[in-house]
């Protein structure tokens, strides 16, 4: 005997053109950006991050090629600085001839369209291996740091960058970032600030990529309490007011309430990074057998954008572009 059912959800499922039609959440390799890293020696494989390479200039841009057809025309670039450049201060963060902004120029040389972003922030600088710089009694100081931050983003301005993206976590480094990039006529360079970025345990593999780990401490009087998304609103609030083009929740997947409550109260576009703990996750439960890699890339990657994420950042950018 039939059920009486007026509503059955399930006609709307019931051929894939009409799941096509009806389905929300779009994702498509224009919303992803493509995180890499840089260093002075050959491209080689990162151990803590299977499918990653640390490139050369020469592989890097390579790669921007290879991501670029495949539609993906955004990237962020970190570099892997050796120990010798390390600093107390960090003064490598702001080297004009760095390879930061040599990877830049490169990059800009041979595609022009492709978005480059920069991360702004001295931890790969830092013999400390924290975000900013360390008092002697261990305090991270914050109005000092961000003096040091303005010379870094406006030397990736200088270099060429489309936006910079501080990750560091200073109060104040916002507006302090525009206002050197206006004062030096940088007005079209954008700002995606890293608003609510989590003290997390999922940076793991990225630090080994870097070799960035902090020395001594944790990063849990800058970065936010995971217990916490009322004071992300007030990050927010100020990283808007302070001129960000952009807001970024860091890390994704455990966040996915804090991009919400993003994309219910942002004016300005909202960006998630998928970072290298949640990356190394699905390498690593995929690499079980038990797990489909590329359908939890697509059902995580949708998840986020479901959650209301703009822009996606992912070392899957590529991967996911192939498949989309
Ligand atoms: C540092 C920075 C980190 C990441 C991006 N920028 C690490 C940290 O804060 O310790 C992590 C990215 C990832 O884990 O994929 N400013």
């Amino acid at each position: 005997m039939p059920l009486e059912l007026i509503a059955r959800p399930r006609r709307n499922r019931r051929t894939p053109a009409i799941r096509d039609m009806v389905r929300e959440t779009e994702l498509t390799p224009a919303h992803l950006v493509l995180p890499l890293f840089v260093h002075g020696g050959s491209d080689e494989p990162i151990d803590s991050m299977p499918g990653v390479n640390r490139w050369s200039t020469k592989g890097l841009v390579d790669e921007v090629g290879r991501a670029a057809d495949l539609g993906v025309r955004a990237v962020v670039l970190f570099e892997v600085t050796p120990e010798e450049l390390k600093t107390p201060t960090g003064d490598e963060a702001w080297n004009p001839d760095g390879l930061v902004p040599r990877a830049i120029e490169a990059i800009k040389a041979t595609h022009p369209d492709t978005v480059v972003m920069t991360d702004v922030a001295l931890d790969p600088y830092s013999s400390d291996g924290h975000d900013g710089i360390v008092s002697p009694d261990g305090t991270v100081l914050n109005d000092e740091t961000v003096e040091v931050l303005c010379r870094q983003a406006l030397m990736h301005a200088d270099a060429g960058a489309d936006i910079v993206a501080p990750s560091d976590m200073m109060d104040g480094r916002v507006g302090a970032i525009r206002e050197t990039l206006d004062h030096h006529d940088h007005h079209g360079v954008g700002i995606c600030a890293y608003t609510a970025k989590y003290a997390s345990a999922f940076f793991g593999p990225f630090r080994g990529a870097l070799d960035s780990a902090p020395r001594h401490g944790d990063k849990k009087t800058y970065q936010m309490d995971p217990a916490n998304s009322r004071e992300a609103l007030r990050e927010l609030e100020l990283d808007t007011a302070e001129g960000a083009d952009m807001v970024m929740v860091k890390p994704a997947g455990p966040y996915l309430d804090v991009v919400r409550r993003f994309a219910d109260a942002s004016v300005v576009p909202v960006a998630a990074y998928q970072v290298s703990g949640e990356y190394l996750m699905i390498k690593a439960a995929a690499a079980s057998g038990w797990l489909d890699e590329q359908a939890l890339i697509s059902e995580t990657l949708t998840g986020i954008r479901r959650a209301g994420a703009d822009v996606i950042l992912t070392y899957f950018a590529t991967q996911a572009a192939k498949h989309l």
